[in-house]
């Protein structure tokens, strides 16, 4: 029997047992989401024990040092203490400085670092883990860069019965404090590895966010060869920041836009319509693609669907950088 002690209760892990289900399963609150290694919200610390390189190896070496570990990663063997974090250790506070809508469903969410401790270093592309005054953490794409704009761009998308999408659409407004945790996630450019590479990226709805983040950097960064970003609603009505890709477009000649809409609601005009992948695989020059990188982002299933498909039409699968949009599995009966 393996034993699980938490505020001084001794609670009996199941075989095979998370960390993170067995606190669930005896009524500890504590913030979780993807249950996938991701989302970073279920971060404990292991008290007088090693948590399993497995699910430390997620988290930053310097909070690594004080124990921190991931309860959806952290299967005992061993009789082991865990404790809720300390905030100050692992997140900053901001502040939101506006909401702004993108389209009917997204949010551009500005946020001011207001922690006087530490800055929030980071690459564009990367995510960060948000944690609202209620205690719920989620992660969202970093869409810009710190340096240049002093603050931090979010881009956060409605979802029915989302507990923090719902709290953050009726009930948040410009000077509400959020925490934030992180850097996360390799979705990012790197001067010293892509710099001479074509660039693609692709995502659907928010997953723009982090894509966005990494076109900018690379413009900023001189980036020479060809940058092609494929963005996808499910109707053109969903695209979001449109113009001002447009106007990208014009401006750098390297820079190429492509905005694409599962459904065509007759209003498409250039934007292509179809599946994204498909119209990836339809796209892309098959002999370059094994030289160039690739970035993916947003639901799910579009992220592992093209991943699977780039490969095997001859990307390398360490170019194809993703971060995956895993959600709360919510079972309602
Ligand atoms: C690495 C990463 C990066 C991300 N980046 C972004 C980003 O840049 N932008 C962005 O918008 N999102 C991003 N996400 C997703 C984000 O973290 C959240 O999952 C999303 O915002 C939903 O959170 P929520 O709390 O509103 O929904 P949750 O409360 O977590 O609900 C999850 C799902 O369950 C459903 N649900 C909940 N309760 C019920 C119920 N009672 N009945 C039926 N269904 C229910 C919801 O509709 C939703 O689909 C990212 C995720 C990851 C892992
Ligand atoms: S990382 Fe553990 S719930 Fe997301």
């Amino acid at each position: 029997m393996t034993i699980l002690t938490h505020q001084q209760r001794q609670l009996e892990l199941k075989p095979w047992e998370t960390v993170l289900d067995c606190l669930l399963r005896h009524g500890v609150a504590l913030p979780y989401a993807c249950k996938a290694g991701m989302c970073q919200a279920c971060i404990v610390r292991a008290v007088d024990c090693s948590a399993s390189e497995e699910s430390r190896k997620w988290v930053r070496p310097e909070l690594q040092a004080l124990g921190y570990t991931l309860a959806c990663q952290w299967v005992p063997d061993a009789n082991v203490q865990a404790e809720l974090p300390v905030l100050a250790d692992f997140a900053v506070r901001s502040t939101i400085r506006s909401l702004q809508r993108l389209n009917d469903d997204v949010l551009q969410v500005l946020l001011e670092i207001t922690d006087p401790r530490r800055m929030f270093a980071y690459r564009p592309g990367q995510y960060l883990t948000a944690i609202n005054g209620n205690g719920t953490a989620r992660a969202y794409s970093i869409a810009n860069d710190f340096n240049e704009d002093g603050c931090v761009e979010l881009h956060i998308a409605a979802t029915t019965h989302g507990e923090f999408t719902r709290w953050l659409f009726d009930t948040a407004s410009a000077g509400d404090t959020l925490y934030v945790s992180g850097p996360a996630g390799h979705c990012h450019y790197d001067v010293r590895d892509d710099a001479d590479a074509a660039l693609i990226l692709a995502g659907t709805g928010t997953g723009l966010a982090p894509l966005y983040g990494i076109v900018m950097d690379a413009l900023r960064q001189q980036h020479t060869e060809s940058i092609h970003l494929y963005h996808a609603g499910r109707t053109p009505a969903q695209l979001y920041l449109v113009d001002t890709l447009r106007a990208l477009a014009s401006k750098h000649d390297n820079f190429h836009y492509h905005p694409c809409a599962v459904e065509d609601d007759g209003k498409a005009g250039d934007i292509k319509t179809g599946r994204l992948e498909q119209i990836l695989a339809h796209d892309l020059n098959r002999p370059n693609l094994a030289q160039s990188r690739i970035f993916l982002s947003g639901a799910p299933t579009f992220v592992h669907a093209a991943r699977k498909k780039l490969y095997l039409l001859g990307a390398r699968s360490e170019h194809i950088h993703c971060d995956p949009f895993t959600e709360r599995v919510v079972v309602t009966v």
